[in-house]
């Protein structure tokens, strides 16, 4: 069964300010449909990463992967070089590794074609529900470690932008891409 196309709330929308609440049973038929058509609507944005509030749903769940290959989203060497597959997150928890936080850019489908520069931790340690419902533990460095805080922050209500220090930049994505290019 395959999922449909949702529309996704851009910024300045309340509905991205909102603290989302705990999915009490991953199992659950309309959950499984929200999986699916979040995955749906991923492949339709051609993205790779969306979560539940991005389409209206306050509830805590996100939908990503990592990349390889794509300049726009470099992995760090700490990074898995094969990326992470597809995850199903529910009800995440994190917990950073060390204090220490790393700048780097990202991108946002509520904040289409900018990218803001943000520090983030640099090693977490997550935990989360997959999608049968079953608890996974993982240790996540970098870019991985990145998206994971940049998915969860959104069931805070939180976009990239209220997290940028002074000092860092927003740009058009095809200026960041030209930069990034350059530098490689
Ligand atoms: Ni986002």
């Amino acid at each position: 069964m395959t999922g449909k196309v949702l529309k996704v709330v851009m910024r300045g929308d309340p509905l991205l300010q909102k603290k989302s609440v705990d999915v009490q049973d991953p199992l659950a038929p309309d959950i499984q449909t929200l999986i699916r058509d979040m995955e749906a609507t991923i492949a339709h944005l051609k993205c790779s990463g969306l979560a539940a509030p991005q389409v209206g749903v306050a509830l805590r769940l996100a939908v990503f992967r990592v990349m390889t290959g794509n300049p726009l989203y470099p992995l760090t060497p700490d990074d898995d070089p094969k990326g992470v597959d597809w995850t199903v997150m529910i009800n995440p928890k994190i917990t950073p590794l060390s204090e220490e936080k790393r700048v780097g850019w990202e991108p946002c489908q509520s904040i289409p074609g900018m990218m803001g520069q943000v520090a983030r931790y640099h090693a977490i340690q997550y935990t989360f529900l997959n999608r049968e419902g079953r608890e996974e533990t993982r240790v996540a460095k970098g870019f991985h470690a990145r998206v994971v805080q940049h998915e969860t922050d959104h069931l805070d209500g939180i976009l990239f932008p209220d997290r940028m220090e002074e000092g860092c930049e927003l740009r058009p994505k095809e200026e960041v891409l030209a930069s990034l290019r350059v530098a490689s």
